[in-house]
């Protein structure tokens, strides 16, 4: 009898310790886009500073070989974009896609640990017309890991909200815009459901705020008050703040197209430091960082959005560094939106290591191992 209630209470512990650990692991990954880098600081400063700071995954704009090596052996999870000036000739050739892989993947993987290859960002706003090219440009990557062996690495593209949809608000009157809808995004996404893919899209509250007078800065802000709420007249759902409002445009212009299902993962989030016009007095230090607070805090609480309770499945904030001031841009009014100094220090009080993988989560497992053999051996 006494083997029964310390064997019971012991699984009751193991229950309900793995039942909060699957709770948290349904919160968003939370990572980071590095665009700019200081010259001060090398790839494996870089790649230090990032572990140090417990960010889950990076975003490589352009990605510099050196620094996909710099992360090797660390737990951080790389998203790698390839640039727009690339796009023909990838889909006009499928060896140029593996000449790509070649110098961006084969050395590195899976000792880096690539997660997700972006063909193209934003195309919609390119000045080339990329449309027609870059649905064969991803099938080219795709087909290409494959032969590779390689089955792990997702594919996709991605986009901006604002040319992407028709309009944001009300969310569930948004629709992706024609013709683009039929000519792209659709056979896009039956590509992104067939591959196990996500849809990668960024959400730039602030671009909305400033072209849009009639949002209350509180509510792009995640400050909650009184006003800083906005209603969907044809759902009757009440929106907290601008981010849910923008990612859920997104979920129901999916949803028109009938892919509701695909994970979505917002590639670029957050608020500029600095101003590019004296106009863009909201542009600075002190809401950038209530920005992100709200953000993280948002996105750990796991409540997702209003149109959907498992919400997005990552978030990368925008950016790791300012550009740096020097050649070409020495202009002192340049909007900025680094998190970190060049110093590698963050601006920041912020804890950004939403769902990283501690020692402490592994040490976890281990006590886990060990409960369940001794569970085992009574
Ligand atoms: C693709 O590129 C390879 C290597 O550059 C070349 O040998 C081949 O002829 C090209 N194929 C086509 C269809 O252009
Ligand atoms: C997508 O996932 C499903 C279920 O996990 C699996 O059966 C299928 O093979 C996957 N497809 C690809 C292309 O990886
Ligand atoms: C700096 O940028 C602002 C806004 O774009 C512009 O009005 C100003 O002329 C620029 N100054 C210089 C020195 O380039
Ligand atoms: C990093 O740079 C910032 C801004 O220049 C400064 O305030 C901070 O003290 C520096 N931190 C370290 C550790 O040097």
């Amino acid at each position: 009898m006494a083997f029964f209630s310390l064997n019971f209470s012991l699984l009751l512990f193991l229950l309900t310790t793995i039942t909060s650990f699957s709770l948290t692991t349904s919160t968003p990954t939370i990572g980071v886009t590095i665009q700019h880098h200081p010259s001060s600081a090398t790839p494996e400063h870089i790649a230090a500073a990032v572990n140090r700071h417990r960010i889950a995954a990076v975003r490589l704009i352009d990605p510099d070989p050196n620094l996909i090596r710099a992360f090797s052996y660390s737990s951080v999870s790389l998203l790698l974009c390839i640039p727009n000036t690339l796009v023909h000739s990838l889909a006009a050739n499928r060896s140029n896609a593996a000449v790509w892989l070649y110098t961006h993947v084969v050395p590195f993987y899976p000792r880096a640990k690539i997660s997700a290859i972006s063909v193209g960002s934003d195309i919609l706003s390119s000045s080339d017309d990329l449309a027609d090219a870059l649905l064969p440009a991803i099938r080219n990557i795709h087909v290409a890991l494959h032969e590779l062996g390689i089955r792990r690495i997702s594919v996709s593209s991605t986009f901006s909200l604002i040319p992407l949809i028709t309009s944001a608000f009300p969310p569930s009157s948004a629709e992706f815009g024609e013709p683009v809808n039929d000519h792209l995004i659709r056979p896009l996404l039956d590509f992104l459901e067939e591959a196990n893919s996500s849809f990668l899209v960024n959400i730039h509250p602030y671009d909305l705020y400033r072209l849009n007078h009639e949002i209350v800065l509180g509510y792009a802000l995640f400050q909650k008050s009184r006003y800083s709420f906005v209603d969907d007249p044809t759902t009757g759902v009440r929106y907290q703040n601008l981010f849910d409002t923008m990612v859920d445009a997104v979920l129901s212009a999916m949803a028109v197209a009938g892919h509701e299902n695909i994970p979505v993962v917002v590639t670029e989030t957050g608020w500029p430091n600095s101003p590019a016009t004296l106009e863009e007095n909201n542009a600075n230090q002190v809401f950038a960082e209530m920005y992100l607070r709200g953000l993280l805090k948002h996105l750990k609480s796991g409540v997702g959005t209003p149109l959907k309770k498992e919400g997005v499945s990552g978030v990368y904030i925008y950016e790791l560094f300012d550009k740096e001031r020097g050649q070409g841009n020495s202009n002192a009014s340049l909007r900025q939106w680094g998190i970190f100094y060049p110093n590698l220090t963050s601006k920041y009080d912020l804890d950004y290591s939403g769902s990283y993988r501690t020692a402490e989560s592994n040490g976890f497992l281990k006590i886990l191992a060990v409960s369940l053999v001794v569970l085992a051996l009574l």
